[in-house]
Parts: C-alpha cells; structure tokens; sequence
C-alpha cells in the first residue's frame, strides 16, 4: 500500500509508476480523506501557546494568518484512476460517491472503520474490503466523526475485528497492535482475512522514520504511547514526548484537523530536521516492545509468516 497523503501530485505518480516497474502484483494507493475539521478558531492562542516549543528550537514566533491550500485529493485521485492503480485504500471518513466512480474506473476500494456501524455504512456504500482498526493502532485514529475535544470510541483489536467479520460479507482486515506472527495468526483466527501492520514497519530500512524516531521504538513499550488530538487537531496514536505532554498539561484546545498541523508544521519540520524526538508527533502503536531489530521491510514480511506458522503449530501440537 503506498502513501498518498502528504505525498505531490508529480511524486505520487512516480511512486505509483516505481511500483508497476517492479511488480504485477496487485496494490493500492492510500488516502486520508477527512475535510478540514472544526477546532479552536482562536489561532492566537495556539500560536502564542506553541511559541515555546518554537524558542527552544530557535524559530520565530508562529504566524497566525495561518490558511490551507486547497486539497490535492481530487488531482491525487485522477492520477490513481489513470495509473489504473487496482486498490483505493480511504481512511478517516465515510468514502460515500468515491466508491462508485472508483469501480467505474476499475478500481477496488478499501475503507479503514473503528466500529461496527462504520463497516455497516462502507459496505452499504458498495467498499470491498473493510479494515477494522482497533483501539491499539497507530496513527490517527480513523472514525468518522470526531466528538468534542477529540472524543473517539476506542474499541481493541480483539474485541472489535470478530464484530466487524460478523456484520459485513466483504474481506476484513485486522489493524492494532499487530507486531509478530503471533499477532497475524490471531487476526486470522479472529475471521481476518488478512493484517494491516503500520508500526513493525517504521523500524525497516526503508522507512522514513528519522533516527530518534526509531530509537524510541525500538526502546518502547506497550505503555508509551497515548491517543491525542493535539499533534494534528484529530485523535492520533503516539509516543509520549515533550509536545504531547505538555500540550496535554497547559494548552488550548488545538485547531481543527489540517489547520493545526499546518499553524504548527514550523515546528514538525524544525525537530524532525534536527533529528529531535520531543517536538514533532512519533506516532506508533501499542506493538512497542514486539518491534525486534531493523531489518528490510521484506525480511519482516518473510519473519511474520514464518512466526505465524510456528505459532499455528504450537497449537496444532497441543491438539487445538
Ligand atoms: C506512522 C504511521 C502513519 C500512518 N499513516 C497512515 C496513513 O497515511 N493512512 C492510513 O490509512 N493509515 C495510516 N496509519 C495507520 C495504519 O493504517 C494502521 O491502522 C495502524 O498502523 C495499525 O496499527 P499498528 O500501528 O499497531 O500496526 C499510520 C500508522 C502509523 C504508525
């Protein structure tokens, strides 16, 4: 699955094309589609707020005619559709009329969903494959619409991928908290089809996690991370820092959904430049602590099902 969001029209098309020119197999493209969301209209005192962060990494104080850019979603989605990519993969938000023209372009669609009544309205909207992302995962938390003050149901893997499975007649894939093959195997025991894995994957060579970043991984544990919506203005999944802790203790509520991490983008980009972890969102999962050593993306693929096979024959030698 490649990343769409926060990737240029021009470079997602490279990419997608850098895929094809290495192999037949099926992929897909992945969007974020929530829409700018609503949050602290109060800019000032965001700013004001993030200014200490921005003294301690020797930035100017933070602008507050803070605006967006219009969405690249809809020049990203013609370029997926043209590129004949075989999998749309949505996440944050119900993917309504996209269905439609993404099977009239040939093209399958996944949708990522956190409760039963999500999966219920995708699959009504004609999606393929659902992924059911439990409360462990990751990165931003994918329900549809966020409650006051970043309120969201936070229902675990295990509880909600068998619900999910139950509800749907469509693939179900299981995200949260998967790390190992035990992990995998329990998905698939759980009625998945198949995992979703985001944190074992910031630690291989090729991610793009800086070095910081990943130091933290691999010396996390399942207790380190915290659901907030003060990184980005929607409930994420990350590493405790300075940032999260202290936005958590004495900030204002953040803006909405795109505008924060745009107001606060400054400061993201300063500490990730400088190979700093306490003033950027780290985001990862509850799997800390299963993340074993870097290695290539492939050799974790290859290590999960060999990991999923013992496990499965440890069971199978106990008569189960
Ligand atoms: C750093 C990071 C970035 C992520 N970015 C995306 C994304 O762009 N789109 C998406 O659908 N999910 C994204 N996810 C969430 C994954 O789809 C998935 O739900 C999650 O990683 C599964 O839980 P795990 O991290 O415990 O494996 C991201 C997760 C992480 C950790």
């Amino acid at each position: 699955m490649l990343a769409g969001a926060r990737v240029s029209p021009e470079k997602l098309r490279d990419d997608i094309r850098a895929v094809k020119a290495r192999t037949d197999r099926p992929f897909g493209v992945n969007f974020l589609i929530a829409p700018p969301g609503e949050g602290n209209e109060d800019v000032e005192s965001v700013q004001r707020f993030l200014d200490r962060f921005r003294e301690r990494l020797d930035l100017p104080p933070g602008e507050t005619d803070v605006s967006l850019p219009p969405s690249p979603l809809p020049e990203q989605l013609e370029i997926v559709f043209e590129e004949r990519v075989p999998v749309l993969s949505v996440a944050l938000g119900d993917p309504g009329e996209l269905v439609e023209r993404a099977h009239d372009e040939g093209a399958l669609v996944s949708a990522m969903v956190t409760t039963v009544e999500e999966a219920l309205r995708v699959v009504e909207r004609g999606v393929d494959v659902v992924v059911a992302q439990g409360a462990e995962a990751g990165g931003h938390r994918s329900t549809f619409e966020v409650g006051p003050g970043g309120d969201v149901p936070l229902v675990g893997t295990t509880a909600l991928v068998p619900r999910v499975v139950d509800a749907v007649d469509v693939p179900v894939v299981a995200a949260g908290g998967i790390a190992d093959g035990r992990g995998l195997l329990a998905a698939l025991a759980l009625g998945a089809s198949g995992a979703q894995l985001g944190t074992r994957f910031l630690v291989a060579r090729e991610s793009g996690a800086h070095p910081a970043y990943r130091e933290r991984l691999l010396a996390g544990v399942e207790t380190d991370t915290l659901v907030t919506h003060v990184f980005t203005g929607r409930p994420a999944r990350g590493l405790r820092n300075h940032l999260a802790e202290e936005y958590l203790r004495d900030g204002p509520e953040p803006l909405g959904w795109l505008l924060h991490s745009a107001a606060a983008g400054d400061i993201y980009g300063a500490a990730k430049a400088a190979d700093d972890g306490d003033y950027s969102p780290l985001l990862a999962g509850q799997g800390l602590g299963l993340l074993g050593d870097e290695q290539a993306a492939a050799e974790i693929v290859e290590q999960l099902v060999e990991e999923a096979g013992n496990a499965l024959s440890r069971l199978e030698g106990r008569g189960l």
